[in-house]
This record gives C-alpha cells, structure tokens and sequence, in this order.
C-alpha cells in the first residue's frame, strides 16, 4: 500500500487562480460539483487541494474496486506503458488475447470484445442482438428492458433505459425497446412476440437505488428466453467483478446470459469495458464494430491485473463479510432514522423516509465522508472491494452524524 500521509497543499494555485478555475469558465456544466479539486487518493481515502481527508464511499461509481491507486494498477500500467501503449485494433496485443481467455473461461461465455466504457460495451450489446436478430429471427429487432433501468447515455442507451423523464430529453428517441416493471417475469413473459429479440435487464438495478428483484427472477427470465427462443442479455457494468461479492451478480441465481457487458470496477479506475457473448450469440463478422480504443493493451493490462485479485475465491468471501459487516453496523442507525437498507456484497442502498439524501451527503462531505444519492430519498454505498471493518465502522459513525445534522 502506498502512504497515507496528506497531500502537501503547499502547492496549490494562488487563491485568485484557484477561484477563478473553479468558476469552471472553460468547462461544459454538465454536473454540479463542490469547489474542491481533488488531488490524491490512496485506498479508502482521498484528498483535496486543501489538505482535506475524505474516507470514500463511493470510488469514482463503484469503479475504483481495488481502492484508490492500488498497488497492482501502478505496476501493470508502467509495465505496460514501457512495453507497449498500442498497435491499432487492427493488430492482436498480448494483454487482449490473455485476458479474453481468463474471463471466457470465469464467464462461461465464449467470445469478448473490449471497449472503453459501458455505454460503449452495452452499444456494442445491442447491435450484436440487432445483428442476431437479422440472421435468426427474420430482421426482429425489438428489446424489453426495465422501468427504473440505467444502462448508459448514448442516444440508443437512453431510449433503452427506464430512467424516468430520459425519454424527455433529446427526441426523437430511437425505437425498439420495450419497458417493463423491473423484478416481474410474467410482465417479460406478457411482452414477448415474434418481434422480440432479447430481454436485457440489470441483475440489480444500481443507479434505481440498489434495488434487487424477488429470488428467482433471473432464472425465470432464463427459461423465458429460452422458451421463446431470444437472448437473454445482463448489464453487469455495475454489479460485475466482484462487487456484490460474486464475481458476477447473476452467479447468486447460477444463471449464465447469452450476453453480457462489464465495465466500471473492470478496470480498478482506468477506462475499460466489456462484452461477452455465447457462442449462439457472438455473430460479429469483421467490420461490424470496433473503435480505436477497443482492445487498448494498457487498459486490458490494467483490467487483467485487477481480475487477477477480485476472481480470487478468497477476495470474494471477504467482500461478503465486509458487506456482512456493513449490513451489521448500519441497522441500528436504520432504526433509528426510519430508514431501511437494501444491498449484497458491497453495493448498498439506504432508503430514507424523506427525500433528504442530498442534504445528506453534503453533511457527510462536510464530515469528510463521500457518499451519493442517485435519488433524493436514496443514499448509495460503494466502498472499495478492500474496505476494511475499521474504515466501514468509521463511515457508520460519521453518517450517524450527517443523518442527525
Ligand atoms: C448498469 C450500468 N450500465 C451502464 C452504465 C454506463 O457506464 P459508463 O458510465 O461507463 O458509460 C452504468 C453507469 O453507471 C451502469 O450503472
């Protein structure tokens, strides 16, 4: 592990400069962010320009699975970046063929594609089953997603994710996609015709707040797919590698996909993402998608150092405890505020009785604890897969604190 020791603030930008770079005058306003830059991270902890600490419950969105620069990424990002940065997708790169063969054989899953984000992976996804569609089921093209589902913001993603008031945004919406009550089989199965190609769900919906589906409900949608003949497709960009404290959310359900995308913690913090399909499925022919980046051998390097840890049998039972441990801790605080708590492994939900979480999370950020709200009565928790019970005990006492505040 790296040190902990603060940063050094002492060289910061005079205050005038500083002031006027966070005015944001060359930046897009695409988020609201606090006037704070931050400069350094080291496991559970990340630092700001001014020295502050903030013990970090959030991990850039559940990407930074092995903490704040790991130990493993330094090494394999300067291996490689001394070794090679990349040849063009048009040639094969050592990390890429390695990596496609130890996630095939962890996945089940014949056949890889490696992108940059998961937008780009779930793209990626729905043309493979638009394409399936052609060849196997006479040019169908439609989709059935979820209510309430997030799966990524190109214009093709926001028409088929379920977050309310997206289908506002930026018409024309692209068709082909179907909304069903997330959690419901019989609403799948009421929706399912000759135009339908796939059934693409999230195994938890992350960015709806955590929200996990009755037992069984994967599984049903497995024999639905099959009964009907269509693709069963899981967006684990969020839940994937280790997260929910098996290396893939559906692996609670022992259901396997046709297709499948990851992205976030695949890469411990660099920008790298996933598809993978069955062998019935993975219908590519060259030409059909790439993208400069796809395959990036310092990316799929980095990934592969990180899959090296969190596939380990030994790192998921800890994750499974870690979350034990934090369920643990944080009912009594629950009952206390009225509030209850959702989640597995280490992706958890805390539902308040009022829509205050943002209030919240600025407590928690004055504290110097990070947290998220991706819905105002939701506080969302997704510490590093290391996070050890100390760093989970210290979250609970100063959420304790913002929650009175
Ligand atoms: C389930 C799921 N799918 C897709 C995405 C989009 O990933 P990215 O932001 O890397 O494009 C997210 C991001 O939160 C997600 O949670």
């Amino acid at each position: 592990m790296t040190s902990l020791t603060p940063v050094d603030s002492s060289h910061s930008l005079d205050p005038q400069r500083l002031e006027s770079l966070l005015s944001e005058p060359h930046l897009m306003r695409v988020a609201v962010r606090p006037p704070r830059i931050m400069v350094r991270g080291s496991g559970s902890y990340i630092w700001d320009h001014t020295g502050a600490r903030y013990l970090d419950f959030v991990q850039g969105w559940a990407v930074n699975s092995l903490g704040h620069s790991p130990p493993e990424i330094g090494r394999a990002l300067n291996k490689q970046a001394n070794t090679l940065l990349t040849a063009s997708p048009a040639f094969h790169n050592l990390p890429q063929l390695l990596f496609a063969g130890e996630l095939s054989r962890a996945t089940g899953l014949a056949q890889v594609h490696f992108a940059s984000s998961g937008a780009e992976a779930n793209e990626a996804a729905l043309k493979l089953a638009r394409k399936w569609g052609r060849l196997h089921r006479n040019g169908a093209y439609e989709i059935i997603t979820t209510e309430g589902s997030f799966h990524g913001r190109t214009l093709a993603l926001m028409a088929a994710s379920g977050k309310p008031g997206w289908d506002q945004l930026f018409p024309p919406n692209m068709p082909g996609f179907v909304k069903v009550p997330y959690g419901d089989a019989a609403a799948v199965a009421a929706r399912i015709h000759e135009g339908t190609i796939a059934v693409l769900v999230e195994p938890i919906q992350g960015e709806a707040g955590v929200v996990i589906p009755p037992e069984g409900y994967l599984r049903e949608l497995r024999a639905l797919c099959d009964r009907h003949g269509v693709l069963l497709m899981f967006d684990e960009v969020q839940t994937g590698m280790g997260r929910t404290g098996t290396l893939l959310a559906c692996q609670h359900e022992q259901v396997r996909p046709d297709i499948l995308t990851l992205g976030k913690g695949l890469g411990g913090g660099v920008p790298v993402s996933a598809v993978l399909a069955s062998e019935r499925a993975s219908c590519f022919v060259p030409g059909d998608q790439g993208g400069t980046y796809n395959g990036n051998p310092l990316m799929v390097a980095v990934a592969r150092a990180v899959f090296g840890v969190v596939s380990e049998p030994a790192f998921l039972q800890r994750v499974r405890a870690a979350g034990a441990e934090l369920q643990e801790l944080l009912s009594p605080v629950c009952v206390e505020h009225g509030a209850s708590l959702r989640g597995r492994g280490l992706l958890w939900a805390l539902v308040l009785p009022e829509a205050r979480a943002e209030r919240v999370v600025a407590n928690s950020f004055e504290r110097g604890l990070l947290l998220n709200a991706p819905r105002p009565n939701l506080l969302r928790l997704m510490p590093s897969l290391r996070v050890s019970n100390e760093e989970i005990a210290e979250m609970v006492e100063v959420l304790q604190h913002a929650l009175r505040g």
